[in-house]
């Protein structure tokens, strides 16, 4: 289809030379949209929590909303959160790793990742990425061990997932837990087996960013039911009984409302998803063709979490830079989102650190600022797909 032709019938403007600037849309498009339950539907479980008056700690709904989400993501252990951080500091937890000994995780990720790992008083340390698949290079993980290391967090980033086997055989050859940031693969299967079944744990945020959201919220899933104890006490302070307390736990509960939320979002994760994946067939067509252009690789036998739509965009092949999109996009009300640029190690507290790498420049420090999402969502109407059309093909 000819996108120039198809951008004057829906938005009535005529765009008759190359060059000509691309309208924009009405109102924003952002790059991530809630998924959000009908009133409707919400109401009647408010009012049972409110005549019951439970409304944390273990409600029924939060039991209810874990067995599901247990059975959706065919995992034996499945514990809520209050959020993703707070589970991959108690996943972190989980393992009684030694204190100030080494973390081996990604650079190109959100912040919360390598903080983790500090707030248990734990060294992250940072590893280069793989190319194909931007998370880690399992090759520069082995060479970032040392006698410290006691872990490796992988982050299965955009929902491009780890080399999951590599990091099997060297946590097993090396003696090393595996925990992975499942934050961005909410219900990703390879080769039909759960991504929550991969390693020792992980861990999924529920933020409103997420395919599956609870406002705020987060799981941690293991592959072994007698994990379940040790993460239900370390959620609660610890507490055991009315008497005892055995771990130094933390707050991390859902509240019932929370679950609420979670309980009717699960139903309609499908239905958002299947939307997803026409946008995403939508878009990889508007931008096939377009050198410098490349979109998230297919890993063979992975379901896409279809959470996110990142590019990298190579302005050597391209002729434009990653930034002028971001730009020019914004000028017309889409604000895609330069995740993750900057990196880790860019911020503060650990720009001192190096990042283990098997080539002389490591390859996320020149990927990170050719990397773009796109929004990603229901609500990216067949109008805003034609303005990032033309923004890509204009020669602006
Ligand atoms: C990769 C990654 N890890 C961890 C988190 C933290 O999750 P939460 O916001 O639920 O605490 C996020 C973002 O929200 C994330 O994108």
């Amino acid at each position: 289809m000819n996108l120039l032709r198809a951008n004057t019938t829906i938005i009535g403007r005529v765009l008759l030379e190359e060059d000509a600037q691309p309208p924009a849309l009405g109102e924003p498009v952002l790059v991530s949209q809630p998924l959000l339950p009908d009133l409707d539907e919400l109401m009647p479980l408010l009012q049972q929590i409110w005549k019951r008056k439970h409304v944390t700690n273990h409600g029924p709904l939060h039991q209810r909303l874990e067995a599901e989400l247990q059975a959706y993501l065919g995992v034996d252990t499945a514990m809520l959160f209050n959020n993703g951080t707070t589970g991959l500091i108690t996943a972190l937890k989980l393992f009684d790793l030694p204190p100030g000994s080494e973390v081996i995780t990604s650079p190109l990720t959100f912040a919360a990742t390598a903080h983790a790992i500090s707030w248990n008083g734990l060294k992250p340390v940072f590893a280069d990425v793989s190319p194909g698949t931007l998370t880690v290079d399992p090759e520069a993980a082995a060479r970032a061990i040392t006698e410290n290391t006691s872990a490796i967090l992988g982050v299965h980033v955009y929902g491009t997932l780890c080399d999951v086997e590599a990091f099997a055989a060297l946590g097993a050859s090396r003696d090393l837990r595996v925990i992975y940031d499942a934050a961005h693969a909410f219900g990703a299967t390879k080769k039909g087996v759960s991504v929550g079944r991969f390693g020792d744990a992980s861990v999924f945020s529920f933020h409103a960013t997420k395919l599956f959201n609870t406002l705020e919220g987060g799981l941690i899933t293991t592959p072994n039911a007698q994990d379940r104890d040790k993460i239900y006490y370390l959620r609660n302070f610890g507490i055991k009984n009315e008497e005892e307390i055995v771990e130094v736990g933390i707050n991390g509960k859902m509240n019932e409302v929370q679950a609420a939320i979670g309980l009717l979002n699960l139903h309609g994760v499908e239905n958002e998803k299947a939307k997803r994946r026409q946008l995403r067939k939508r878009y990889c067509e508007v931008l096939a063709g377009l050198d410098g252009i490349q979109t998230q690789p297919e890993q063979p036998g992975v379901e896409n979490s279809e959470q996110y739509f990142p590019l990298i965009i190579d302005e050597t092949c391209y002729g434009r830079t990653r930034d002028h999109i971001y730009d020019a996009l914004k000028a017309r009300n889409v604000f895609a989102r330069k995740y993750f640029h900057p990196i880790c190690t860019d911020f503060e507290p650990y720009r001192h650190l190096p990042i283990v790498s098997t080539r002389a420049i490591p390859h996320v420090t020149e990927v990170k600022s050719r990397v773009l999402c796109l929004p990603f969502h229901s609500g990216v109407s067949q109008d805003a797909v034609s303005v990032i059309a033309d923004v890509f093909h204009s020669r602006r």
